[in-house]
């Protein structure tokens, strides 16, 4: 078991992963990063102050030089591209060693709206919790950050975006928020077994968020709704499993009559409320243009 708070983040290199492992050395934690070997995204992370090690979800064992004496792990678990079979062999080698894990997990297991072929976040949350180990959830609305890959290439090219259910309520969520949580979480054992449903502060339609962008960097992009149909067929061209992308699409369909859920948790657990859409799009403004 860990003594010294060391903390191991999986998925360093994603959306959440590299603002926490920023938090952390910013903190003093002692902090590890775990990449696919030769991973060319690692320019995501800061030049120093951690360590790296190589290890890759689908090879249990390969995670053990990682684990050896850390104390808390950031989990999460790669869905796109990776089935759970090794899921609970990856969940044993981490119970060998750690005393805490926190999983980013998903709004859709809060709410009960997990596709059944797509239960992912639930099956996770389930083998978690057999293990021992101290847990936290983080039970996240989708990230401002998927704007970046939903619309940002459109709005270059053409501006006009044509993207499924515009009239789609959000409450999106600044993946910097979920990482400060997910450092909390990750440094005592102040929320453990806490399911924390994260969400950002207000409810926007799809359409809203890209006319934001627009505003921000001087254009008026245009929506045009696609057919739920043709969306799925490029959505799974894209590299979508089929599950997840019908799953998504009727979870957007869903929110086009009833909006996204918003909570206080960043307000609770951080004591300052969650950054807005607005906030996002003007750090990420250069991303549009
Ligand atoms: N995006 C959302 O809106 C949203 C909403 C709710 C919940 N979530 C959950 O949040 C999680 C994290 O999101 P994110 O956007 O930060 O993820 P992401 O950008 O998709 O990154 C996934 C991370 O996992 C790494 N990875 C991929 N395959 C791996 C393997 N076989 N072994 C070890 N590491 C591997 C990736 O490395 P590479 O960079 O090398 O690929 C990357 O660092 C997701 O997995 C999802 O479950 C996301």
């Amino acid at each position: 078991m860990g003594a010294d708070n060391t903390v191991l983040v999986i998925g360093a290199t994603g959306n959440v992963g590299p603002l926490v492992v920023r938090q952390l050395i910013d903190e003093g934690v002692t902090t590890r990063a775990l990449l696919l070997a030769d991973d060319p995204k690692a320019g995501r992370l800061p030049d120093e102050g951690f360590e790296v090690f190589h290890g890759d979800l689908a090879d249990p064992d390969s995670l053990l030089p990682a684990l050896d004496g850390v104390e808390s792990v950031l989990l999460m678990w790669p869905f796109f591209t990776l089935n759970v079979d090794t899921a609970p062999a990856v969940l044993e080698r981490i119970a060998r060693q750690a005393r805490r894990v926190v999983f980013v997990s998903s709004i859709g297991v809060h709410i009960g709206y997990e596709h059944t072929d797509n239960n992912c976040h639930a099956y996770l949350e389930e083998l978690i919790e057999k293990t021992g180990l101290e847990w936290t959830f983080l039970q996240t609305t989708g990230f401002a950050a998927n704007a970046r890959l939903s619309y940002a290439q459109q709005m270059k090219a053409t501006g006009i975006v044509r993207s499924p259910y515009g009239a789609a309520a959000r409450s999106s969520i600044h993946e910097g928020d979920v990482a400060a949580v997910a450092v909390r979480a990750l440094r005592s054992s102040e929320l453990a077994g806490r399911r924390l449903v994260i969400t950002g502060p207000e409810v926007l339609t799809q359409i809203e968020q890209v006319k934001i962008i627009g505003e921000i960097i001087g254009t008026e992009p245009t929506w045009q709704d696609v057919p739920a149909e043709a969306a799925l067929k490029a959505m799974v061209s894209a590299g979508w499993p089929p599950a997840y992308a019908s799953g998504a699409l009727e979870y957007f369909e869903m929110l086009t009559k009833e909006p996204e859920l918003i909570t206080t948790t960043v307000q609770d657990v951080l004591g300052r409320p969650p950054r807005t859409f607005r906030e996002w799009a003007v750090e990420f403004a250069d991303d549009f243009r």
